[in-house]
């Protein structure tokens, strides 16, 4: 078997073309595979909010390129005065969503880089940025897959939630990363996916990343897994590893992701499998001491309501939407980094990561 995942390359979330931004529209994915084209800085914030782009890392370019979108009109608008003036577009995109803190990264890197800025074509800088970002954000992947993979002793099955994959990052994904690695590698024998409500993007994105690899996988529905996870340890593929992404990592190792991860965590410790969290470094927030700080979006209810247009729920009933929740730390057995791996993250070990002079290769 080749130790190269063949063809994740091939799935572009992101696209810079013509000096607008393409995205693929992540909503009717598989379904369909149509790009939209964002010309402006408040289509590129609802094109966030809607969910035509998702995922921590995805989210983060996207502000990146969205911010060339706006310095291009500001700057065109007002040479003078553009500096000042962009920070309204920085706000429209800080309030697209929430919970991802590589959107804020990305704004506050580019906001001190827009501060330093001394050259006559701005716009020309900060596109080569945004897209440096990109590239980076791939290398990571690619790094966190070879180290995620490094820690799966024997062949087995593994589970995931919702898509951490090519989708949702530059490309090659955090979770799904590494899973193509040690798939690559022969240390997957099943990847078995949550279908992820209400956004399905277990059933719709994972699955599809999946079958395009030919990796194979196996979906459920989330009330499955605890009983799934239970019984495959009677069989000769058990599941030994639950891998998952994150949208904020605090700095004592508590990890925010997709809603019904936390829940994933305390099942694993209880059946005694481990518990994995691929996150570049841009996840981690070192400006917040705990989960307790993260803000956990709440989306429409009408996402749980119906299902796609259609509505499903009894009439007068109500709904909760949490998109993420907490995991706490003591249930994580590693991080993922492209800096490096952290066992059993606490603060101490979560600082000296972040303390690593790191360059991507
Ligand atoms: O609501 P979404 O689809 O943006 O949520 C995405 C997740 O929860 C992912 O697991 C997380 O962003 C990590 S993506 C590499």
């Amino acid at each position: 078997m080749s130790t190269q995942p063949k063809k994740y390359d091939s799935i572009k979330p992101i696209i810079w073309k013509d000096d607008n931004l393409d995205l693929l529209d992540q909503r009717i994915l598989p379904a369909e595979h149509t790009y939209v084209t964002l010309k402006n800085v408040e289509s590129v914030a609802q094109a966030i909010t809607d969910m035509v782009v998702r995922g921590a890392p995805a989210i983060g370019i996207t502000a990146a390129y969205g911010i060339v979108i706006a310095a291009r009109k500001r700057f065109a608008d007002s040479p003078q005065s553009w500096k000042e003036d962009i920070e309204a577009d920085l706000l429209i995109l800080a309030q697209s969503r929430p919970t991802a803190v590589n959107l804020f990264w990305a704004i506050d890197m580019m906001r001190e880089v827009i501060k330093g800025l001394n050259v006559t074509d701005p716009v020309a800088t900060l596109l080569a940025i945004a897209k440096q970002v990109h590239e980076d954000d791939i290398a990571a992947n690619v790094k966190m897959g070879a180290l995620g993979a490094d820690l799966i002793n024997k062949k087995c099955a593994v589970l995931t939630h919702c898509n951490a994959g090519a989708l949702a990052t530059g490309g090659y994904g955090t979770a799904l990363g590494v899973i193509r690695s040690a798939y690559a590698q022969d240390k997957i024998s099943l990847v078995y996916a949550d279908e992820t409500r209400p956004w399905m993007q277990g059933a719709r994105l994972t699955a599809w990343e999946m079958v395009q690899d030919d990796i194979p996988v196996s979906l459920l529905v989330e009330g499955a897994a605890a009983h799934i996870i239970k019984t495959s340890q009677q069989t000769d593929n058990p599941i030994e590893w639950i891998i998952v992404g994150s949208d904020r990592i605090a700095s004592n190792g508590d990890v925010a992701n997709k809603i019904g991860t936390y829940a994933l965590a305390v099942l694993a410790r209880h059946h005694g499998i481990k518990f994995m969290v691929a996150a570049p470094t841009t996840t981690i927030d070192m400006n917040i001491a705990s989960g307790e700080e993260i803000p956990i979006e709440e989306r429409a209810d009408t996402e749980v309501l119906g299902f796609a247009e259609n509505k499903v729920a009894a009439q007068g009933a109500r709904a909760r939407n949490p998109a993420f929740d907490v995991t706490p730390a003591e249930l994580v057995d590693a991080i993922v980094t492209e800096k490096g791996v952290v066992l059993n993250p606490d603060a101490e070990k979560i600082k000296a990561l972040m303390s690593i002079n790191y360059k991507p290769e």
